[in-house]
């Protein structure tokens, strides 16, 4: 009896192969019981271990990296998770007190300039799934919150002339311009950030905006492309 001989007798319900279809759906439904004191302890363990496995790799490996890797990175950095991937060379620059969510993409890697630089002051958060996109400079102002899958870029990616993209020719000077983003601003979640732009202090960008003109400080700015909404007004 062939493979097929086999598939096809299953399928047929044929000899002792009728028993399958019922043995797979009982065994699919099989369940242990949730017996909550042993599972407590089952939990707990686990969690103890993958926070001595994330403490462990974070102490031991992650952060001396990326300090190896900047050229200054302050106190008390809060890795929340992987090491940031870091494609080339540029300068990057971490202040105090900042959080990084996992994983992010951070490009520099771009040969525009001599030296791409990437500036994150004090006390700033960056969520998760970010993507920072540097050709010449992005500056983060102390204080400021970056919400998940966030994207910045300094930069227009790729040519817009057809025959140049398909060519993977190299982004040129005029095609990137630094992105400056100031103190205390909120940029929500899944928006994007456009070369050539400022974001005045205090400012917020609600979720899910595409911001391609600069946003002057203490606005409240939404949609796609992002306008202002009204003035921040509350202390
Ligand atoms: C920016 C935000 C805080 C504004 O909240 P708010 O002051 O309560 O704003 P309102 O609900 O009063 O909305 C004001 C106007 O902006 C519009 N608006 C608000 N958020 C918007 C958005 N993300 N996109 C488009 N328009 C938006 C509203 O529709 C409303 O328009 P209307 O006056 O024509 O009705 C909130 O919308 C937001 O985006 N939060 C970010 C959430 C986030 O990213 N969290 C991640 C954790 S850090």
């Amino acid at each position: 009896m062939g493979w097929e001989d086999i598939v096809a007798a299953a399928r047929e319900d044929r000899g002792v192969l009728r028993y399958a279809r019922p043995a797979r759906r009982a065994l699919r439904g099989v369940r242990l019981p949730v017996i909550r004191p042993l599972l407590g302890v089952v939990y707990g363990v686990t969690q103890l271990a993958l926070i001595g496995c994330h403490f462990s790799a974070k102490v031991f490996y992650r952060e001396p990296l990326l300090r190896y890797r900047c050229a200054r990175v302050g106190k008390r950095l809060n890795l929340e998770g992987a090491l940031p991937q870091i494609v080339g060379n540029g300068r990057i620059e971490i202040g105090d007190d900042v959080t990084i969510g996992a994983p992010c993409t951070w490009d520099l890697g771009f040969s525009v300039v001599p030296t791409a630089e990437l500036i994150i002051g004090d006390r700033v958060s960056i969520n998760y799934r970010n993507i920072i996109s540097v050709a010449k400079s992005v500056r983060i102002g102390d204080d400021t919150l970056i919400a998940g899958e966030v994207a910045i870029f300094d930069n227009i990616s790729h040519p817009i002339a057809p025959a140049k993209r398909l060519a993977r020719a190299p982004i040129t000077a005029d095609e990137v311009a630094p992105v400056v983003i100031g103190r205390n601003v909120w940029i929500g979640v899944r928006s994007i950030i456009m070369r050539g732009l400022t974001i005045g202090d205090n400012s917020i960008v609600a979720a899910g905006s595409v911001v391609t003109k600069s946003v002057p400080p203490n606005t409240l700015v939404a949609g796609n492309p992002a306008v202002a909404i009204r003035p921040i007004t509350e202390t």
